[in-house]
């Protein structure tokens, strides 16, 4: 019999778990604190959303779980390992902006991770094709990125995160740059994406709204260095509506995190 004592408790896919961690940036004038003792527990298929003050560090936050950057201190570990470095089978990562490459078609810009990873053609070809029709976008893979509108260019961007099925997915402001009815659609979109797959996801964003009617949890950090100062159960029921957004239940879930917002304005 093996000895149990040698046998590694597994963590379960998807799940974040970020201990006592601190980022200290180094520059010629002077170190910056961007975070200070962050800890938080992610459970897998949650949807988290981070907000706070411009400058608190959320994207470093995002960027340390997705491996881009090291903590300073303190640990994170991703489905109970370290992550060094980006690890596209584990974590995928959308940004502000759509970050495609002009001169690549959708299908190509979707295909791009699974090639620097040496995955053969048809492969690749079959899963981008899985990824596209996932975001809604069937028969749009023969376009070029200015073919698309900023909202279809986003759901191109999601699907390049989502095309190695890794069971967390990071959101940096991913709809920032969109119109009001676009943003609202594509909340509905990826409220759609997470449910058929189950995935992890830590969403940033300005906007308290967006962050209540998206959310499982909210966590709210103060302005640099980054802690994280409350951290709320939305127990809305879902699926959410455009009606939630006037009851009571959603305006005070708002309310409470524009206090905390305000107090560092
Ligand atoms: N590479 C870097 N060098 C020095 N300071 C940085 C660097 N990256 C971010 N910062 C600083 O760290 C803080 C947090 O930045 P960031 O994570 O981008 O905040 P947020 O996404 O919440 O707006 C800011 O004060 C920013 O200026
Ligand atoms: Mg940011």
């Amino acid at each position: 019999m093996q000895p149990l004592a040698n046998i590694t408790p597994l963590k379960p896919a998807g799940a974040i778990e970020v201990r006592n961690v601190g980022q200290i940036f180094k520059t010629t004038t002077q170190d910056v604190v961007a975070l200070e003792d962050v800890s938080l527990d992610v459970k897998p298929g949650r949807f988290v959303v981070l907000v706070g003050p411009s400058g608190c560090g959320k994207s470093t936050l995002l960027m340390m779980i997705a491996g881009l950057r090291q903590q300073t201190s303190g640990t994170i570990t991703i489905s109970g390992a370290p992550i060094p470095e980006p690890d596209p089978n584990r974590v995928g990562v959308v940004f502000q902006e759509a970050s495609l490459f002009p001169w690549l078609t959708a299908e190509e810009n979707v295909e791009f991770p699974l090639a620097l990873r040496g995955v053969t053609k048809n492969d690749r070809r079959a899963r981008a094709q899985d990824a596209l029709q996932l975001v809604g976008l069937d028969g749009f893979g023969k376009r070029h990125p200015h073919e698309l509108s900023g909202g279809m260019k986003q759901r191109v961007s999601i699907a390049r995160g989502l095309v190695q099925d890794p069971p967390v997915l990071l959101m940096d402001e991913p709809f920032a740059a969109l119109d009001e009815q676009t943003r609202m659609t594509m909340g509905d979109e990826l409220l759609r994406i997470w449910a058929a797959t189950g995935k992890t996801v830590v969403f940033v964003t300005h906007s308290l709204t967006e962050a209540v009617y998206l959310a499982d949890e909210v966590i709210v950090m103060s302005p640099r260095p980054g802690r994280i100062v409350d951290h709320l159960q939305v127990s809305l029921p879902r699926p959410r509506t455009y009606e939630m957004l006037s009851g009571d239940a959603f305006g005070s879930l708002r309310d409470r995190i524009w206090r905390h917002i305000r107090k560092s304005a």
